[in-house]
C-alpha cells in the first residue's frame, strides 16, 4: 500500500466506525460489502470452519474460535499427526466432530462447505496454502507473518483480489479496542501533542529448542516431502532462512505494523544492525537493532519522524512495547496490559479529555516515612523539579496508567477472529486485511536486507503497492 492510500484508510477507518461496524473492526479497507452477496449476510449465520496448521497458535486460535457462537469446526489440517490428534480430540470434547487430514488440498478439494481456514503453519507455507483455499473459494484468516519473501505475500494479496474472498493476516493488535483507545488518544486527541519519535521493543529470552515428545518424530520419508530435514529443523522453523524471516518478522512485525499505523504512513528508509551472536546452529539473528524513517504530514507540511525498534532473545527485562513521543506528551502502548501509559509534559495544556483521565486515574501512592522527612527538609528553588523527578524516579511530568477499556477483558486474539467472523458474516471491515499485511511485510523483510548490505535502504513508494 502506498503512502497516499495508508493515509486515506486512516481517515476513512475513524475511531466511531470501528465502534459502529463491530465491535472490534478496525483501519482496514471496506472490502467485504462488494465481495459478499446480500443473501450471504446474516450477524448469526452458522459457518464451516477448518483448520491447517494446529501447533502452538493454532491450538491459540482454535481455544478462541470455541468461545464464537455459530461455528462449525468439521476439518483440521496438519502433518504432524501428534498435533493432528490434539486438534480433533480438544474438538470432540467440544462436541465438533472434525475430520484429520496431513494434506491441505485433499482437504480443501474432500470439504466443499467448509466457509473459512485458519491457516496458522509456518510462514513460508502461509502462501501456496493460503492461495489454495482463496482459490477453492475459502476466506481465509492467516497468522502473520504474511509470508517470508515479498513475492509471495504480493501473490497473496492479488489472490484475495482475484477471488474476491477475505484475506486476514494475523496481527491481532489492529482488532484490539485497547490498541484503537490508543490511535484515539494518539491522532485524534493528540496527547503527545506532534508525535516526533517512535520506539519499541520485544526483549525475550525463551528456549529457542522448542523439543517434541518422546515418540512423536516424523518419519524421514514425511519430513523430506514437506521440505524440512530434520525433525529439529521442523520444530525450530523459525530460526532457519528458508521458513521464516526471523525475528524482525516474527516479533517485529506486530509491533512495527503498530508504527505504520498510528503515523499513518508508511516507512521512506530503514537502516538495521544484528546478528547471531548468543546460540549455535541457528540462520537468523537472534538480535536485531533497525532505525526507521518514516515522513508524515503536519499542519500541512512533511516532516521526518524517526524510530528506534529493538528484538533481543536473551534477555525479557522491559518486556515489549510500543512507544510514541511528542513535544506535549508520551504514549506506551503494549499487548501486555499491564504495560505501558501516558505522561504528559508539565508544561503542555490541560484538555478536556485529560481532566477527564485525571479524575480517573488513581491518586499516586504517598511517599514512605523516610522520604516524607526528606521532602520537608528545606531546599533551593531551582532544585525543585529536580527534586520532583529524583521523587519519582521520572521526568517531571502528568503521569497516567496503563491503556485500558472498560469492560474489556478478552484474550489478545479473540477480538481479532470475531472480526474476520463478522466480516463474512454481515461485511463489515476487516482490521488488518492483505493489502495491510503487505505493507507490514515490506517494512519488515526489508530490514533483514539492511542488516546484510550494512546500509541504509529507502523504500519507494510503489514497493508498498501489492
Ligand atoms: N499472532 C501471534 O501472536 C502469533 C504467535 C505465535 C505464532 N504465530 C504464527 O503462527 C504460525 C504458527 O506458529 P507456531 O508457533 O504455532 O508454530 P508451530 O511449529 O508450533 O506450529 C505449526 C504447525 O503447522 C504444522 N505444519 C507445518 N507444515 C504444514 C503443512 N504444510 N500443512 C499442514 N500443517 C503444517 C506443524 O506440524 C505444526 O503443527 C506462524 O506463522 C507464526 O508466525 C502468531
Amino acid at each position: 500500500m502506498s503512502h497516499a492510500e495508508t493515509k486515506s484508510v486512516m481517515r476513512a477507518v475513524s475511531r466511531r466506525d470501528f465502534l459502529r461496524s463491530t465491535a472490534i473492526a478496525g483501519a482496514g479497507f471496506v472490502l467485504a460489502p462488494t465481495i459478499l452477496g446480500a443473501a450471504e449476510k446474516s450477524a448469526d449465520k452458522e459457518l464451516n470452519i477448518g483448520f491447517i496448521g494446529v501447533g502452538t497458535e493454532g491450538q491459540i486460535l482454535l481455544q478462541n474460535c470455541l468461545k464464537i457462537p455459530g461455528l462449525k469446526f468439521i476439518a483440521v489440517c496438519d502433518i504432524w499427526p501428534y498435533n493432528q490428534g490434539r486438534a480433533v480430540r480438544l474438538l470432540k470434547k467440544y462436541k465438533h466432530e472434525a475430520k484429520g487430514y496431513a494434506d491441505y488440498q485433499e482437504m480443501l478439494d474432500t470439504e466443499k462447505t467448509l466457509d473459512a481456514v485458519i491457516n496458522a503453519t509456518p510462514d513460508w507455507v502461509h502462501a501456496p496454502i493460503s492461495i489454495a483455499a482463496l482459490k477453492a473459494g475459502k476466506h481465509v484468516y492467516c497468522e502473520k507473518e504474511m509470508s517470508n519473501t515479498l513475492e509471495q505475500a504480493k501473490a497473496m494479496v492479488v489472490a484475495a483480489k482475484e477471488t474476491k474472498r477475505l484475506l486476514q493476516i494475523g496481527h491481532q493488535r489492529r482488532s484490539n479496542p485497547r490498541y484503537h483507545a490508543a490511535f484515539d488518544l494518539a491522532t485524534k486527541k493528540k496527547c503527545c501533542g506532534n508525535i516526533t519519535y517512535v520506539e519499541g521493543q520485544w526483549n525475550r529470552s525463551k528456549r529457542l529448542d522448542v523439543g517434541w515428545p518422546k515418540d512423536s518424530d516424523l518419519d524421514e520419508a514425511t519430513l523430506k516431502k514437506y521440505g524440512y530435514d530434520t525433525m529439529a529443523k521442523f520444530r525450530n522453523w523459525r530460526w532457519y532462512k528458508k521458513f521464516a524471516g526471523g525475528p524482525i518478522a516474527d516479533l517485529g512485525s506486530h509491533q512495527i505494523d503498530i508504527f505504520n499505523w498510528f503515523l499513518g504512513a508508511s516507512p521512506r528508509a530503514v537502516m538495521a544492525n544484528g546478528g547471531v551472536d548468543n546460540y549455535e546452529g541457528i540462520e537468523w539473528y537472534d538480535n536485531i537493532s533497525a532505525i526507521y524513517e518514516w515522513n508524515v504530514d503536519r499542519g500541512g507540511k512533511t516532516k521526518v519522524v524517526r524510530g528506534f525498534y529493538k528484538v533481543i532473545s536473551t534477555s525479557s527485562s522491559g518486556g515489549y512495547a510500543e512507544t510514541f513521543l511528542g513535544d506535549e506528551g508520551s504514549m506506551t502502548i503494549s499487548e501486555n496490559d499491564k504495560q505501558g501509559g501516558m505522561r504528559r509534559e508539565q508544561e503542555a495544556p490541560m484538555a478536556d479529555w485529560e481532566k477527564e483521565l485525571a479524575k480517573a486515574a488513581p491518586k499516586p501512592a504517598e511517599p514512605a516515612k523516610e522520604e516524607t522527612k526528606k521532602a520537608e527538609a528545606p531546599k533551593k528553588e531551582a532544585d525543585a523539579d529536580v527534586e520532583v523527578a529524583a521523587h519519582t524516579g521520572f521526568s517531571p511530568g502528568r503521569y497516567y496508567p496503563a491503556i485500558t477499556v472498560p469492560g474489556f477483558n478478552k484474550s489478545e486474539h479473540l477480538p481479532h477472529i470475531e472480526n474476520f467472523v463478522a466480516a463474512i458474516r454481515t461485511g463489515s471491515p476487516l482490521s488488518c486485511p492483505a493489502e495491510v499485511g503487505y505493507d507490514t511485510c515490506v517494512t519488515v523483510l526489508r530490514v533483514n536486507e539492511a542488516v546484510e548490505a550494512q546500509k541504509r535502504i529507502e523504500f519507494k513508494p510503489e514497493e508498498f503497492k501489492a
